[in-house]
């Protein structure tokens, strides 16, 4: 203090916007986003799932009309989830390597399309086996071997189709090294590898359940094989063998209440981090911005600037393509 005055007023760096975005150490950007996609069989469809607003499932043929502002603002990539009907469903997912399933068909008109911009599969049997669970049920537990065995022909079709970027969500213990190896050794040796390494057991998926019906299938929890919430240690060890086992970018997932994950994965890691905030946060936030809550603008914008200080270099989320638009504008 000098007399009555601080010596240092931090307040200084905050007077005016032209000072805050100069001094600013994170800045949100179109190309940090990825905008993840249901799509549904049938024609003509595009219908809100209801615990998420705004989100929609959305048919083949109307794919084009319904990409096309993500693409015009440049968004980089999406990532698919399909729909999949009862009658396709059965307990070992043989419809996740059905070369014209639904994933399949979208990608390859995806591609036609938007020949540039990334599409992300996801890799896990949950869209398509009848008990719902992401793998091989055998007396009531879901086994790691089996099951990775048609995660790499569930990955080797989808790179067939145009899928740009395998992304494992199954939690199995040693998948990335053997989808990678399979992925090579059919040639795909530029297809990305994009871990969910550190993917909790999470009552925030709640909602992506209802969009792809299969939480009414659910039969018990994903907590023998998706991480305790309880857990941070745990999340290194994760990703540090699917860096070894090749992952070129880790998902660290729920978002807004893993942040700390993301924090502690990018101080030990030089690795590109993706966060997913995920549809129970969209749901979350949706419900307040719809009450009259919460402003939605700054709420989208800020919660997605966080990411980025925690230490993510991109972001999935369904706000993707309303934060495309609202960085334009801004
Ligand atoms: C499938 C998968 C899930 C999500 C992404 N991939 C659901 C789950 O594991 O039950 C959740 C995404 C979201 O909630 O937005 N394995």
């Amino acid at each position: 203090m000098i007399g009555n005055f601080p010596l240092t007023r931090m307040r200084r760096n905050r007077l005016n916007q032209m000072t805050r975005r100069l001094v600013a150490e994170n800045k949100l950007s179109v190309d940090d986003l990825i905008w993840p996609i249901f799509i549904v069989e049938g024609e003509n469809i595009e219908t809100e799932v209801s615990s998420m607003p705004g989100a929609k499932r959305v048919s083949i043929d109307r794919l084009g009309a319904y990409i096309e502002p993500a693409a015009k603002l440049d968004i980089p990539a999406l990532a698919l989830f399909p729909v999949t009907s009862k009658e396709k469903r059965d307990p070992t997912g043989t419809e996740s390597y059905n070369p014209d399933n639904l994933i399949c068909r979208a990608a390859r008109e995806l591609k036609k399309q938007f020949p540039e911009m990334l599409l992300i599969g996801d890799v896990a049997l949950d869209p398509y086996t009848s008990h719902g669970h992401d793998g091989i049920v055998q007396n009531g537990y879901v086994v790691n071997d089996k099951t990775v065995e048609v995660l790499i022909k569930q990955s080797i079709n989808q790179a067939n189709a145009g899928i740009d970027i395998i992304a494992p969500s199954d939690m199995m213990d040693g998948r990335i090294g053997s989808i990678r190896q399979a992925l090579d050794q059919a040639g795909f040796i530029d297809t990305q590898l994009m871990s969910y390494a550190a993917k909790y057991a999470s009552v925030y998926y709640g909602p992506f359940r209802d969009a792809l019906e299969s939480g009414g299938l659910l039969k018990g929890d994903k907590k023998t094989y998706q991480m305790d919430p309880a857990n941070r240690g745990e999340a290194l060890a994760e990703v540090e063998l699917d860096i070894k086992e090749g992952a070129d970018s880790v998902i660290i997932k729920p978002g807004m209440p893993y942040l700390d994950i993301i924090r502690s994965v990018r101080d030990k890691f030089d690795i590109p981090i993706v966060s997913y905030q995920v549809s129970g946060e969209y749901a979350m936030l949706m419900g307040a911005i719809q009450n009259g809550f919460l402003q939605k603008e700054g709420a989208i914008l800020e919660t997605l600037l966080c990411f980025k200080r925690a230490g993510a270099n991109a972001i999935m989320t369904y706000f993707a393509l309303e934060a495309a638009k609202l960085l334009k504008t801004q």
